[in-house]
């Protein structure tokens, strides 16, 4: 039952503090304080004072510490509320009631967890009584000693309910709540409820804070589902919880990895292990709630928990899914790594085979989000090829559009394209004849069978097609033609995009092509080759005398070089913005979280731009 806040605000601001501490402690004035003997330990000396236009005592040999319901609170041994209570009446104000919706549901919740701790610590009792010795029986033949068993609170539920029934009736809870709770189940034909986990095992699942709120009952053997969870209630959703959090939370605080498996069985086993850090979905995929709630544990930079996923087809199904549900969630600093288990093996089974060692090695084999998205799609293809590398090529790009942060985009895409590169490399021997710095750090992009920027190329255009795009193409091309030695650091930004315009896109073409093979051409000896291919009156064009002088052949490389990337930069402003404007009117049109999302990746990017004049392409230009 929260207060309104502009209530607080206005007791606080109608209440001196000196004169409530004065009613209760003999002040002194102190200059523009006041001070007395701390009433909250024993002391001689007066180290305890009080500023009114703070709004604050503070005692300076104890460290106690508040604003005026704080010393309420404290000087009369008063709860929040209470302290409220008790300081209304002299700031002539009345406590605003919650409203019965508000403090029903507070009480309802109040209930149902002492509840669902009740029919806990009950399950757990009948673990250990002749009802439940299967059960136990079971557990032990799964591994689990008595000391697992009391640490993960597990229980038993019988066939019969009347025991458990009972002891809620004696607690004074009438069986609607025990349906609420998910405990028993109401017949469609009016019959009375019954108990709804017979014959289990029962796991307790905790929420963030260690509460139980729902319970995964495992059958011990029969016809039946093998695993059954409480349904949704008012304090479980399936969805945000997973099974080990508590736990999880504070492991992450102490350093250890988070790593999320599959099933119950798992994070015992994992715990048991020593790793502290396990959880577990409740039998469903990871939700975006989940994985944000994973990020959260572990400090900043080291957002990684670790994916554990079965070494069979149904195992690495699941782990795509899972990516595919990472990516559009992706900032900087957040991944997942992902780990695949032996064949026919869980975290559990290995565990019990190989022990925690076995495990371990497991994990520090995990992969890798680009890793696995690289393998995911290189699957099904002979890479080979090179109609398979286009196809890879195209699939990895309609992966990387569902991550909406431009910087982890980018960071993937350059990842990529190495590996696209070689690729290329290994497939077409020909290629590798470069030699030199920039262009040719042994990753030239082969005669280009794979301008793999095509992300990078569609904003490219979409951006130019708005604007003056033959002439910014014209300049992109004239610096080279007239200083191909630029071609060394320019070349790779250069051979990745596509013009707008064209005869001026052929005549790149040509030109990356040429100055591929043949690095060391000059102006002359370059021109006289494309003139021979054919562009002779393209060369006009672009080289015509309305030129600025950086793109001239008497420029310095240097002023050329700073010209050419001025063009550049101002292109992709150009574009940027474009898909600033785009995405706002998206937005507008349609508030959904996706699009929201977008103008919110744009406008870290855009952030960067300006803040740190940053090319976030990083596309070495
Ligand atoms: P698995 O089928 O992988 O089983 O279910 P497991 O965890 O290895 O179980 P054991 O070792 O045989 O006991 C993984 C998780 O999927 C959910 C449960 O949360 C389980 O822990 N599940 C599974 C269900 O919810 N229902 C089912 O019928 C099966
Ligand atoms: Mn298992």
């Amino acid at each position: 039952m929260a207060l309104p806040p502009q209530f607080l605000e206005e007791l606080r601001n109608r209440l001196t503090l000196s004169d409530v501490v004065m009613r209760r402690v003999r002040l002194q004035r102190a200059g523009r304080e006041f001070r007395a003997p701390c009433p909250f330990h024993n002391e001689k000396t007066p180290s305890f004072y009080v500023n009114d236009q703070k709004g604050f005592f503070h005692c300076f040999g104890c460290g106690a510490h508040g604003d005026v319901i704080g010393f309420i609170m404290r000087n009369d041994n008063l709860s929040f509320m209470e302290a409220v209570e008790a300081l209304a009446p002299e700031a002539g104000l009345t406590v605003p009631k919650a409203s019965p919706q508000e403090r029903e549901r507070f009480e309802r919740e109040k209930s149902l967890y002492d509840l669902v701790e009740r029919a806990t610590r009950w399950f757990e009792a009948q673990l250990r009584a002749p009802a439940g010795r299967h059960g136990l029986a079971y557990l032990r033949g799964r591994g689990l000693d008595d000391e697992a068993m009391a640490r993960f609170r597990l229980g038993y539920a019988p066939s019969d309910g009347t025991g458990l029934r009972g002891e809620l009736v004696t607690a004074g809870y009438t069986e609607a709540d025990m349906v609420e709770a998910g405990l028993f189940k109401r017949p469609d034909d009016g019959r009375a409820p019954f108990p709804f986990f017979r014959n289990r095992v029962l796991f307790p699942v905790t929420d963030r804070r260690g509460r139980v709120v729902a319970f995964g009952g495992r059958i011990l053997e029969g016809e039946g589902p093998k695993y059954i969870n409480s349904a949704e209630n008012p304090l479980f959703h399936k969805g945000d919880i997973l099974y080990g959090m508590s736990r999880a939370r504070q492991a992450a605080a102490d350093g250890k990895p988070v790593i999320v498996t599959e099933g119950y069985m798992d994070v015992i086993a994992s715990v048991m292990a020593g790793f502290e850090g396990a959880v577990a979905p409740l039998g469903t995929a990871l939700t975006e709630t989940q994985i944000q709630a994973l990020w959260k544990l572990a400090p900043e930079g080291q957002r990684m928990p670790i994916l554990c996923f079965d070494g069979d087809n149904a195992g690495r199904r699941a782990a795509f899914r899972a990516v595919e549900r990472v990516l559009p969630l992706l900032v900087p600093d957040h991944s997942v790594r992902v780990a695949f288990m032996p064949e026919k093996e869980d975290p559990d089974s290995l565990i019990r085979a190989g022990g925690a060692a076995a495990f371990q090695a497991v994990l520090d084999r995990a992969r890798p989000l680009t890793d696995v998205l690289w393998d995911m799609e290189a699957a099904d293809r002979d890479l080979t090829q090179p109609d398979a590398q286009a196809g890879m090529q195209a699939a990895l790009e309609a992966q990387l559009e569902r991550i909406p942060d431009a910087r982890v985009r980018n960071a993937y895409h350059r990842a990529f394209k190495d590996r696209l590169y070689q690729l290329g490399r290994a497939a077409r021997p020909a290629f590798q004849g470069g030699q030199g710095g920039g262009f040719n750090r042994g990753q030239r992009p082969g005669a280009l069978p794979f301008p793999v920027a095509r992300q990078w190329d569609k904003r490219f255009r979409a951006g130019v097609e708005t604007g003056s795009a033959r002439w910014r193409e014209r300049l992109l091309l004239a610096v080279v033609l007239n200083h191909p030695v630029l071609f060394e650091t320019l070349g790779e930004t250069l051979a990745m995009i596509s013009f707008a315009t064209e005869g001026l896109e052929r005549l790149r073409q040509a030109l990356v092509e040429r100055l591929f093979h043949d690095s060391g051409l000059d102006a002359e000896g370059l021109r006289r080759h494309l003139s021979a291919c054919g562009f002779a009156e393209e060369l006009d064009e672009t080289l015509g005398a309305d030129l600025p002088s950086y793109a001239r052949p008497e420029a310095t490389p240097e002023s050329a070089r700073a010209g050419w990337q001025e063009v550049w930069l101002n292109s992709q402003e150009l574009v940027f913005q474009t898909e600033l404007r785009e995405a706002e009117r998206r937005l507008a049109e349609d508030p959904s979280e996706e699009t929201l999302a977008r103008l919110m990746a744009l406008k870290r990017e855009e952030l960067i731009r300006r803040g740190h004049a940053l090319d976030p392409e990083g596309e070495g230009v």
